[in-house]
């Protein structure tokens, strides 16, 4: 049986970044780099190496950057064109090319749960990946990738999840249910956040999903939960029962870059993954460790 492609993806980013304030103040958390490339564009970049054609960004007031950045800049291109700076003019204008990007307010910080409810009439009756701004994941085979390939081969929505120390499980939302085969899980039960005592597993969900339209129906049924919001985590819960989730346990690290050690720790593992930087990181950090 041959199940719909993935096309689109849903990027919540409404979301004020108090953890990273002063920041945040007025620069959209996603727009703050890992060295010079903004963390949305890591986020976009990842979801278009997955086959991902259509963004939909669910954004809010004063997150206008984030558009711009995905769209031409012509001025700015115009001018390093006319200086013959066709390198620099080509980075601007590759980014204005990566994918379509539809955006929609959610008008309310009712909750991730509702920030993805927000996309439903522009995802329409289609299976959709969502990717969360602030779990970056280096990975060959990107992760939303791995997710779609399982999406494709059974059919049933499946979020990425990696196992996590019980002392952190109160960060995420924990899956619970049994192993089918190797790396994937059939998903009976979630909790968002759970006490170290309370978790059903340690396998959290670093934001990393690829849904059924069915979850819409779920979410619309979703009631306030954690923090009095309305939360994916208890949609996906209500799916689990009605319908089927899976759980993948995906190949690569992920980075929490919504916090100050997560941001130093990407930071250099990417800058130690280039060229161009990782020789002179490497002296630098001789320097600061031998100090
Ligand atoms: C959100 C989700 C949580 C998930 C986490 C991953 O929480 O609600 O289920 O595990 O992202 O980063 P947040 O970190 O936005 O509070």
């Amino acid at each position: 049986m041959s199940y719909p492609k993935i096309k689109k993806a849903v990027i919540p980013a409404a979301g004020q970044g108090t953890r990273l304030l002063p920041a945040t103040k007025v620069v959209p958390k996603e727009m703050l780099p890992i060295i010079d490339v903004p963390m949305i564009q890591h986020i976009v970049e990842e979801a278009v190496r997955s086959g991902v054609e259509d963004v939909i960004l669910v954004t809010a007031r004063h997150k206008e950057a984030i558009e711009n950045h995905f769209d031409f800049n012509f001025e700015l291109e115009e001018s390093l064109d006319q200086k013959h700076k066709k390198d620099l003019a080509e980075i601007s204008k590759s980014i204005g090319r990566l994918c379509n990007l539809i955006s929609i307010r959610q008008k309310n910080p009712l909750g991730l749960g509702h920030a993805v409810l927000c996309a439903a009439p522009v995802v329409g009756n289609e299976p959709f990946a969502v990717l969360l701004g602030d779990d970056l994941i280096d990975a060959e085979v990107p992760c939303t990738r791995q997710l779609i390939n399982i999406y494709e081969k059974e059919g049933h929505s499946v979020v990425g999840v990696m196992e996590v120390p019980r002392a952190e499980v109160s960060k995420y939302g924990i899956v619970g249910g049994k192993s089918i085969r190797s790396r994937l899980m059939e998903v009976s039960h979630l909790v968002e956040k759970p006490a170290p005592d309370a978790a059903p597993s340690n396998y959290a969900i670093p934001g990393r999903y690829v849904l059924s339209p069915k979850i819409f129906e779920y979410l619309r049924k979703t009631l306030p939960g954690k923090g009095g919001e309305i939360q994916l985590t208890d949609g996906l819960e209500l799916l689990a029962k009605g319908d089927r989730l899976l759980a993948y346990e995906f190949e690569g690290t992920r980075y929490d870059t919504g916090d100050r050690l997560g941001l130093i720790d990407a930071t250099l593992a990417f800058a130690l993954k280039r060229p161009d930087l990782a020789p002179g990181v490497r002296e630098l950090l001789r320097k600061y460790l031998a100090g």
